[in-house]
């Protein structure tokens, strides 16, 4: 099992290339699926989650081509109508095959995903969508079955959808399907996550008619067919942000390429609060501290408010911040697996609920911890850039799955970092 050795203590200078966003060009790899043609991509990450979707496109039939940051799917001849356990279990964005292969071929058989560390995370709303619009679904085995088979054209039909909760795969999965219905869907308290409105554009080349990406009413005018399209993904907002606090809490002056910083208005905000100086630019982000941070009260909620996929970065930056601070958790239901291994690193951190209570300490101790989720892991690694001495994270495929070359690009800035195999 792969390691990551770091050394504390260093400061963090220079200039990061911020890749393209895993988690927009996950639903957008699936989006190929929607049109008997070929789709074109550009700036798709090297990442394990995105080798997992291309592996599972490739078992139902799509011809999967990469060339560097460039990937070709031609969905024209597509062979099997299911995404299996053994798939899905490892990756629960999986769950973005069922909408596509439910619009374009009148069924679909999806194991349900499992559920992960950082909560339960049921996909009832995926599927209360669907059955709004028309389709037939059972639970059988593990598996979700689904069919339009009964429907006028075989095609689901254009509905309103009130989602009760804000849920980011569960709109792209909706609004996918709802594509290539027969009439309007409206999808209601829509999330508005940047990368909806990517997959959203994304469609829309395709010939997809959607208005409203970005707002919480998505109204979609479902067409006959979709074509192919060329697409370049929109940047990762929470690599940026990782890199945005790693510079603020080694005191360094780090700047970002190729990012949108009205993308990270929440981020920016928390981090100017912190003592951190903040400078953007049309393509770039420059972040610099100097001397320690003040702590920083952290409450996620659906965007644009402050991003679930940032709390434990932030939290890693309070733990040897100036202060008190309180970071509360009101998406997932159990995202504070990094707080024990942040205490083995020295930090004082309590639990009440889903709020943590952190007091800054001067700082922390190198030590060995593991990773248990993919931000989680962020955490430790930003962590690890400070403590003192000798910090190794275990368990870092959780890593893996979502930041492209980190160990490279922090080395690029300064930091000293090493995988060991
Ligand atoms: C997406 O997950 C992201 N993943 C997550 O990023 C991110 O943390 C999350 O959105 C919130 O922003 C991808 O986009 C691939 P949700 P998703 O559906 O869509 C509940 C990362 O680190 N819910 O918005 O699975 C759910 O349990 C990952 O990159 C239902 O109850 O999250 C959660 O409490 C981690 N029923 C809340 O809604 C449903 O049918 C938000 O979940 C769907 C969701």
């Amino acid at each position: 099992m792969d390691k990551l050795l770091i050394q504390g203590g260093a400061t963090l200078r220079g200039e990061v290339k911020i890749s393209g966003a895993k988690n927009a060009a996950l639903p957008i790899l699936c989006a190929a699926l929607l049109a008997p043609d070929t789709l074109q991509l550009s700036n798709v990450p090297q990442l394990k989650d995105i080798a997992t979707t291309k592996q599972l496109l490739a078992h139902i039939g799509v011809l999967v081509e990469r060339h560097g940051d460039r990937v070709s799917l031609d969905a024209s001849h597509i062979q099997h109508l299911d995404a299996p356990y053994e798939m899905v279990k490892t990756m629960r964005a999986s769950i973005l095959v069922l909408g596509p292969l439910l619009a374009r071929f009148g069924e679909a058989k999806v194991s349900l995903p499992g559920g992960c560390a950082i909560g339960s995370r049921p996909v009832d709303l995926h599927i209360k969508g669907l059955q709004a619009m028309g389709a037939e679904i059972s639970i059988e085995h593990g598996y979700i079955l689904a069919s339009t088979k009964h429907l006028p054209h075989q095609r689901l039909r254009g509905a309103r959808y009130y989602m009760d909760l804000v849920t980011v795969t569960g709109t792209e999965n909706l609004m996918m399907a709802a594509t290539l219905a027969d009439g309007v869907t409206i999808l209601e308290n829509a999330a508005k996550e940047p990368e909806v409105v990517d997959l959203a554009n994304c469609l829309i080349s395709m010939g997809a008619d959607i208005s409203g990406a970005g707002t919480d009413v998505i109204t979609i005018r479902g067409v006959a067919a979709l074509h192919g399209a060329q697409h370049s993904v929109v940047f990762d907002r929470i690599e940026a942000g990782t890199y945005m606090v790693a510079a603020a809490m080694t005191a360094g002056d780090v700047t970002l390429q190729g990012v949108q910083a009205n993308m990270l208005d929440a981020v920016i905000e928390k981090l100017r609060e912190a003592g951190a100086q903040v400078d953007c630019t049309e393509q770039t982000i420059r972040v610099r501290s100097q001397g320690r941070l003040q702590a920083v009260n952290i409450r996620t909620a659906p965007h644009p408010a402050f991003p679930t996929d940032m709390q434990a970065q932030f939290m890693a930056m309070n733990t040897v911040a100036e202060g008190v601070a309180k970071v509360t958790e009101t998406i997932f239901e159990n995202r504070f697996m990094h707080v024990q291994e942040l205490q083995r690193l020295g930090a004082k951190i309590e639990i009440d609920g889903n709020t943590a209570l952190v007091r800054g300490v001067p700082s922390l101790d190198g030590a060995t911890v593991m990773a248990t989720d993919l931000r989680a892991s962020a955490c430790l690694v930003l962590a690890g850039l400070v403590a003192q001495g000798q910090t190794t994270i275990e368990r870092i495929y959780h890593l893996d799955r979502g930041y492209e070359m980190l160990e490279e690009k922090l080395s690029a800035l300064g930091a000293n970092i090493k995988r060991n195999h």
